[in-house]
C-alpha cells in the first residue's frame, strides 16, 4: 500500500501564506510515503516566488518527504518574452527539478511524470510525442502487480467542470495522448489545473479512454479559488491495482480537516465509487485484497 499525497496549483506570488505552513504542517505529521505535486508551482513564474517555493520544498525534503513534481503553465514566464520562448524552464529547474520527466517506483506503485507546460500555449497544455513514448515505454518494464500513475499539469481529459457540468479543455493531441495512457496500462492519472478537486473514472468521460482513474486536485494554497471552492489537496491510499482510498483534505479556514472520503474498486467494468462509510466500501476493499492473496 503507497499513501501519496497529491498537491497542486501552489501559485508563490497568489498563496495565503497561513494555509502555507498549515499544510506543511499537515504533510509533516501525516508523514506520507510520496508528496506529488502536479504543477503551477508559482504565479508568474517570477524569481522570488520560485524562491519562496523551492525553500517550502527544501523544508519538506530536509524532513525526510520523497517528492514528485512536474512545472505547471504559470512556471513558464508568460511576460518575458526572452525567457518565455528562449528558456521557458529554466528557472523551474533551477529552483524546482531540472527532471521533467520524473519516476518513482517503490513496491506498490510505478508514477511517471510528464511535462505538459508550452511556451505558445499559454494556458492550455501539451504532450508531444516522445513523451507518449517514453509513456509507453516507461511502463512496459514495470512488473504487472504494480499501480501505474501518471501525473501531469493539465489533465488529459476533458472533465466537466464548469458551473453548468460544461466541459474543460483536454490536453492538446488528446486523442494521441490517451491512446498512448491506455496502452501503457495508467490505472490513475493524477492532474491539477483547474483548482477544483474532480475524481471519475476515465471510461465514462471519454470512449476508449481504457481503465484509468482520473482524479484531480485543487488549489493547496493559492488564494484564486474557482466557483469559490476552498483550497485542498488529496490523500490517496493505493491499495494495489484494485482499490483507492481518496479524502480530500480542505481548508476550513483555520486548518486543514480530512473531508469527503471514497473507496474506489476496479473491476471489469472499470472503477466504482462507494461512500467509505458504507461498509460495503471497505468490503470491497477487503474483497480486492483476499482475491490477491
Ligand atoms: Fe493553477
Ligand atoms: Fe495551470
Amino acid at each position: 500500500m503507497a499513501r501519496i499525497a497529491h498537491l497542486s496549483d501552489i501559485h508563490f506570488g497568489a498563496h495565503d501564506p497561513r494555509i502555507v505552513t498549515a499544510a506543511e504542517a499537515w504533510l509533516q505529521q501525516s508523514q506520507p510515503d510520496l508528496i506529488v505535486i502536479s504543477g503551477d508551482f508559482t504565479q508568474r513564474a517570477r524569481r522570488d516566488q520560485f524562491r519562496q517555493a523551492s525553500a517550502w520544498l527544501n523544508r519538506l525534503r530536509a524532513a525526510g518527504m520523497k517528492m514528485l513534481v512536474v512545472p505547471g503553465n504559470h512556471d513558464v514566464p508568460l511576460y518575458d518574452p526572452f525567457r518565455r520562448f528562449g528558456a521557458p524552464l529554466r528557472r523551474y529547474k533551477r529552483y524546482i527539478s531540472n527532471d521533467l520527466c520524473p519516476y518513482y517506483e517503490d513496491d506498490a506503485v510505478a508514477i511517471l511524470g510528464l511535462n505538459t507546460a508550452r511556451s505558445l500555449t499559454i494556458k492550455d497544455g501539451r504532450i508531444n510525442h516522445d513523451q507518449m513514448r517514453r509513456l509507453r515505454d516507461r511502463f512496459a518494464r514495470v512488473a504487472p502487480d504494480k499501480t501505474r500513475i501518471l501525473v501531469t499539469h493539465h489533465p488529459l481529459f476533458a472533465m466537466p467542470i464548469g458551473r453548468g457540468g460544461e466541459l474543460s479543455e483536454a490536453v492538446g493531441r488528446h486523442e494521441d495522448a490517451v491512446e498512448a495512457a491506455r496502452e501503457a496500462g495508467i490505472h490513475i492519472a493524477l492532474a491539477g489545473h483547474f483548482h477544483r478537486t474532480y475524481a471519475e473514472a476515465a471510461h465514462r468521460m471519454v470512449a476508449d479512454a481504457g481503465g484509468a482513474l482520473v482524479i484531480q486536485a485543487g488549489t493547496a494554497t493559492s488564494t484564486r479559488l474557482r466557483n469559490a471552492e476552498p483550497q485542498s489537496f488529496n490523500w490517496l491510499h493505493v491499495h494495489r491495482q484494485d482499490s483507492v482510498e481518496l479524502q480530500v483534505v480542505i481548508w476550513d479556514g483555520a486548518s486543514f480537516q480530512r473531508g469527503h472520503h471514497v473507496a474506489y474498486v476496479r473491476s471489469t467494468d472499470g472503477w466504482t465509487a462507494q461512500e467509505i462509510d458504507d461498509p460495503r466500501a471497505l468490503a470491497g476493499i477487503r474483497i480486492a485484497q483476499r482475491a490477491r492473496a
